[in-house]
């Protein structure tokens, strides 16, 4: 496809399904990537900092309706990544009650305690084939209630990659590749990102985890250990995750022997506080 000399995020964004995967992060509350590392007001959502980034390195093209495609494809916010990201199913009764009655009948049975059900005997694919026609008629929001978050997966399959690559000229057969290449392609090396107001440092975080050479800084101390933390612990894995967990967990211990030995937290009955109002 021949390019323009623009990026993506220069021509078009979709500002309005980047709110709704930002709002479903959001609503995720403790179930957010980086919030279990400590509290910090205004960290981006994660998502709106992949398709930024991706936005800014991915070349438009004279198709703005393929771009629009691939960027999707790329960010699994296509139809076939939206399906891969199910994973609540959706009940027997719902997609009954949607069918056309003669589908209904063919495909559902009434159990014995009046529920709906699959017919009995019929084969999974004839299942998944109904559930998806379903599915498809959702709308974003809708299909959006049945999904985990695109981080939450590994990324587009490999048919996707294939679409992917014949589109943008790369070779790439996950994310992190991609973003190497398409950095390659227009500076000449990994893209690098910096965040000099990095906050709770989701902007390093995730650009460190698509592929991207990242840099924080802060005035703010606990902004600098909270940034550092996300791109160390978190991005550490589960292995540096444990044994930071049993250094906590020891320094818990110890503290609680002292403050046990000293009595500070008891009263004369031997009653622990729970929690003091200062
Ligand atoms: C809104 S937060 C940044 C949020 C962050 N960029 C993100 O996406 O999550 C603004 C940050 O700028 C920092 N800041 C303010 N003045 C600064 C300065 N002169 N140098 C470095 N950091 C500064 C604050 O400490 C605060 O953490």
């Amino acid at each position: 496809m021949p390019q323009t000399d623009k990026t993506f995020i220069e021509t078009q964004f979709p500002v309005s399904l980047i709110s709704k995967e930002s709002y479903k992060e959001r609503k995720a509350g403790s179930g957010q990537t980086l919030t279990g590392l400590g509290k910090w007001w205004g960290r981006k959502p994660l998502i709106l900092i992949r398709a930024s980034i991706l936005g800014m390195l991915m070349p438009a093209s004279s198709n703005p309706q393929k771009d629009r495609e691939i960027f999707l494809k790329i960010l699994t916010m296509d139809n076939e990544g939206l399906w891969q990201r199910r994973s609540t199913s959706i009940s027997a009764k719902i997609i009954a009650e949607w069918l056309p009655e003669q589908e209904t009948k063919l495909y559902f049975e009434v159990n014995n305690r009046g529920g709906i059900r699959w017919t009995k005997g019929l084969e999974q694919a004839i299942k998944d084939i109904i559930t998806r026609r379903y599915f498809d008629h959702l709308s974003y929001d809708e299909k959006l209630e049945y999904c985990v978050r695109p981080e939450q997966i590994e990324g587009p399959s490999v048919p996707a990659w294939q679409d992917i690559n014949s589109h943008l000229g790369t070779t790439a057969n996950n994310i992190q590749q991609l973003i190497d290449q398409l950095g390659k392609n227009r500076f000449g090396h990994t893209p690098r990102v910096g965040d000099a107001f990095c906050g709770g440092g989701s902007i390093p975080f995730e650009a460190a985890r698509i592929g991207c050479e990242a840099y924080g800084s802060d005035l703010n101390p606990v902004a600098a250990l909270l940034t550092w933390a996300s791109i160390n612990l978190i991005g550490g894995g589960k292995e540096v995750q444990e044994k930071v967990q049993a250094v906590q967990q020891a320094a818990f211990a110890a503290a609680d022997e002292q403050i046990t030995e000293w009595g500070v937290e008891h009263n004369e009955k031997g009653w622990r506080a729970d929690s003091y109002l200062y």
